[in-house]
Order: structure tokens, then C-alpha cells, then sequence
């Protein structure tokens, strides 16, 4: 537990929790705003699910990194990787406190300069830059990595026909042989063809990776990569970039994320009572008696997080022996170590709600919490999230509550498979029409990194947390969102 987190909220959790429970990370305005009736009162107003969102916990969560950094005498350049969630307080959070943004698209990078971020303080990683978005970029002098030849080529002939030079930050490709291929980076050679000769049209401003994973060691290496390839070619730059993945924990404690492995692990071998809906298995499965595959989700709890993390790739040698650490060769080159945290920086700003609208009790006894929203509205790209959500009851004394019951959450595609957690849930006090579901530190990646409007269902809400009120986001305002 550290100084953000609440403190346990007693009864708070009582009426859901997985079969193991998973409880999240809650921080102070996280509890008071976990209301049934200034819930229900937001649901109403803006529709289920809605998105809660306070953009004041990003202030910390980005000082912490620019401290680990001095610590080490090295200055930390952070630029909030806004693919992680959409609104745009939270870009106005970051600048404010004197960061960049990393966008990945050209709407990201107009808002992005129509709030009035600085062009030096923005870099385009978006994974596809059509000519509209490059335009944009050069124009504005923001920094673009750059991903492929085309690429390189389309952006000497945008700066070209504007007159300009483009900056350049070329994107490494990660040649770790232990790792699967990425299709991202160009490879070192070019990289270092670039550095000694860039050609028509560009300045070389820095040098960008980025690692999927969190691994240290990968980024050790990669880091020192990059130094190295700086020392070769005498290139004078501003900053490498070693991405985003920086680490972080929804749960205070590592005991329930390991007991709930190893129930997973029995239920799955039919030893012990089935986890998931139907036994998904969330990236294992069984074969021959034998459990195979690794967890296909984010690791909810994890050893080394944040500053400690970023201390020890800051620490590290190539090899992991002698030589100068990467922030011994960082303060000697002289260059920053820019960041594209988008998780990290988000740990602690979001809630998301939704309205019990039906229930019902199947077959074999399970119940099920019919919830108003689908599972693109509280979902990454992984297998499921697997912290648990809380349930507020509805207060109405002459609200029908089935009896104590096991279940699971399901959303509104009409899918089988369509489960908000895949994960078995307890209700103790039994479910009621009008019970609302908060699914906790939804911010970073839950709120909006896959979410869809099928159906012709609309888009949930965003709601900024403003003094003791809230406001829609800005984003929500403009035409399409
Ligand atoms: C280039 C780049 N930078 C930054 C990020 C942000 O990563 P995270 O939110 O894990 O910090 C990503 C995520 O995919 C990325 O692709």
C-alpha cells in the first residue's frame, strides 16, 4: 500500500467479488465516488456505462519517473501516450505540468496543438501517417519516428514541397533473438546510415524504441543500442526514446493474483471449481494432463514498478557487467531519456459505470447481472481484466435482490462469448435491477482502446472530475467521437 492508495473501505467490497478475489487499487476519490445515488443520478444524466475520470493522479505518476531519472542525474522527457485513453483533460493535465504527448494519429496531433502543446514537446509515433498527418507534423515541427523507407520517403517529399526540414526520431527495430519478430523498426544499419548522412530534407532530432512487454533487460540492451549507435556517428541529438511500457500494479498485495493462478490452474485441470466462464482458460490451456501457454492479460500485480523499474534500465550495463551504465553515457552524451508512458501515467484516474438493467438465473443455478454496456467499453487488448469490479446495490428498500448468488457479468453484443469478466463472481447480497457495477482504474487502455459502437450502440460518456463535480469532456464535444 503507498500514500495514494485509500486504505481498505469496509464494506465496499462486499457485495461482488471474484471466487478468489481480486481487489484493485482504489484511490480517495476513487471511494467517494463509489455513491449508488451520485451514480445513478450520472447514469441517468449521461446513459450506462459512463466514464469518471480524474486527471490529477497523472501529475504524480509522471513526477515519479522524472524523479527516478534525477536520482541518476539524468533528465526524463515525458510524453503521455494518449492512445491510452482519449480524453483530452488528460492531455491538458500533462502539458501543464510541463510534458509532451505522443499521438498516433492525425486527430491526436490537431487536438493535441489546438490545446496549445508545445510542437517540440509532441512526437508522432502513430503506426500508419498518411500524407495529411505528416503535413501536420512538419509543418508544426513536431518529431516523427520514423517506422520504413516509404515512410522516409513520404516525409523528404512532404518537408520538401512545404520548403522545411522534417525532424526525424528513427524508430530502432529490436534485434533480440530471444524475442519474436517485431514488425516494428528499422533496422540498425539504416539507423546508423541515417545518423551519419540523413540525407535531403530531414534533421535527425533522436532515436525511438519501443518494446512491448516490460521487460528490463530487453530495454537495457536496446537502450544501449541506441547510445551506441550515437557514439559511432558523432550525431548530435535531443533525446532517445525508449517508449512507453513502464509497469504498474492494480493490486496493493501479490498473494491474491498468485492464489488466483493456482485456482485457475486446478480449475482448468478440473481439480478444483471452474474460475471462468465455460473454463477459459485467459491464455493457458490443457493438453495431455499438462497446462501450456502463459496468462494472456495484463499482470495485475507485478514485482517492480515505476521508478524502480525505470531505476534499474537506467542502472544497467550492456551486458549486464562492467562498463558504464546508461545513465553514466546518457549524462555524458549529454541527451535526455524521453519516456511514452500511457498506462503508468493513468494508474489511478478512472472509473467506469453501468447500470444492472435485468437479471437472470440459468440452468445450472449461475445468475446473471445484465449490465448496459458491452465489453469494448472495459477492455484492452487482452484476454479479459482481471481486477474485480464493485457492485453498489440499489438502495430502494422495494428493489426485488435475488438471493446470494454466483454468477457473471454479461454485456449487450449478441455474442455467447460475450462476457463483460470472464471471471465467476460471488454476490453475497444477491443482485437487483438498478445495481450498479464499477469496474475500478479503467483509465488507462479499458476505457477506449478497443471500444466500439456496434450495434449502433452510442459511445460511453467521458466525465472529468472537476471540483466536487463533473464535466464532459472537451473530446466529447467535437463532431464524431
Ligand atoms: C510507440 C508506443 N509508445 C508508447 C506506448 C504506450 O505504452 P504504455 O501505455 O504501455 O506505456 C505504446 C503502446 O503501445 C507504443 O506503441
Amino acid at each position: 500500500m503507498d500514500e495514494h492508495a485509500a486504505g481498505p473501505a469496509p464494506g465496499l467490497r462486499d457485495a461482488m467479488a471474484g471466487l478468489v478475489p481480486l481487489p484493485g487499487r482504489l484511490r480517495p476519490w476513487q471511494v467517494e465516488t463509489l455513491d449508488h445515488v451520485g451514480l445513478a443520478e450520472l447514469l441517468t444524466a449521461h446513459g450506462s456505462p459512463v466514464n469518471l475520470i480524474d486527471p490529477e493522479p497523472l501529475t504524480a505518476n509522471a513526477a515519479a519517473l522524472v524523479a527516478a531519472g534525477a536520482e541518476l542525474g539524468v533528465t526524463v522527457r515525458i510524453c503521455f501516450a494518449r492512445k491510452a485513453n482519449k480524453a483530452l483533460a488528460l492531455v491538458d493535465q500533462a502539458a501543464a505540468a510541463g510534458h509532451g504527448i505522443d499521438v498516433s494519429s492525425d486527430d491526436e496531433l490537431a487536438q493535441v496543438l489546438a490545446r496549445g502543446v508545445e510542437p517540440e514537446k509532441v512526437i508522432l509515433t502513430a503506426a500508419v501517417k498518411p500524407a495529411r498527418v505528416l503535413d501536420r507534423a512538419i509543418r508544426a515541427g513536431v518529431a516523427i519516428s520514423v517506422d520504413s523507407a516509404d515512410e522516409l520517403a513520404a516525409i523528404r517529399a512532404c518537408a520538401a514541397a512545404n520548403g522545411i526540414f522534417a525532424r526525424i526520431a528513427p524508430r530502432v527495430a529490436p534485434d533480440l533473438p530471444h524475442r519474436p519478430l517485431s514488425r516494428f523498426g528499422l533496422p540498425v544499419g539504416e539507423v546508423r546510415g541515417l545518423l551519419t548522412d540523413p540525407g535531403a530534407h530531414v534533421e535527425v532530432v533522436g532515436l525511438h524504441v519501443h518494446l512491448d512487454g516490460y521487460d528490463i533487460g530487453d530495454r537495457v540492451v536496446m537502450l544501449h543500442r541506441m547510445l551506441d549507435l550515437v557514439e559511432q556517428t558523432g550525431a548530435t541529438l535531443r533525446f532517445v526514446d525508449l517508449g512507453g511500457g513502464i509497469p504498474i500494479r492494480y493490486l496493493d498485495d501479490p498473494a491474491p493474483w498468485q492464489e488466483f493462478w493456482q485456482a485457475h490452474r486446478a480449475g482448468l485441470l478440473g481439480d478444483g471449481p471452474e474460475q471462468t466462464w465455460r473454463n477459459k482458460g485467459l491464455g493457458l490451456a490443457v493438453h495431455g494432463g499438462q497446462i501450456h501457454g502463459a496468462p494472456a492479460v495484463y499482470p495485475a500485480w507485478q514485482e517492480t514498478i515505476v521508478g524502480d523499474w525505470l531505476r534499474q534500465i537506467l542502472d544497467g550495463t550492456p551486458a549486464g557487467g562492467a562498463g558504464e551504465s546508461a545513465a553514466v553515457r546518457l549524462r555524458r552524451l549529454g541527451l535526455a531519456l524521453q519516456l511514452e508512458p500511457g498506462r503508468a501515467l493513468l494508474e489511478g484516474c478512472g472509473l467506469t459505470a453501468a447500470r444492472v438493467e435485468a437479471r437472470k438465473q440459468l440452468a445450472d443455478g449461475s445468475w446473471l447481472a445484465v449490465l448496459a454496456m458491452n465489453r469494448t467499453q472495459c477492455r484492452s487488448a487482452a484476454d479479459d481484466f482481471l481486477v474485480d469490479p464493485i457492485l453498489l446495490p440499489n438502495p430502494d428498500p422495494a428493489a426485488d435482490r435475488s438471493p446470494a448468488a454466483e454468477g457473471f457479468l454479461v454485456g449487450a453484443y449478441c455474442i455467447e462469448a460475450e462476457l463483460i469478466t470472464l471471471r465467476r463472481m460471488r454476490f453475497p447480497r444477491g443482485l437487483a435491477v438498478g445495481d450498479i457495477v464499477v469496474f475500478v482504474n479503467t483509465a488507462g487502455y479499458l476505457m477506449h482502446i478497443v471500444e466500439s459502437a456496434s450495434h449502433q450502440m452510442p459511445l460511453a460518456r467521458n466525465l472529468i472530475r472537476v471540483g466536487a463535480g463533473w464535466q464532459l469532456d472537451p473530446l466529447d464535444g467535437l463532431p464524431d467521437r
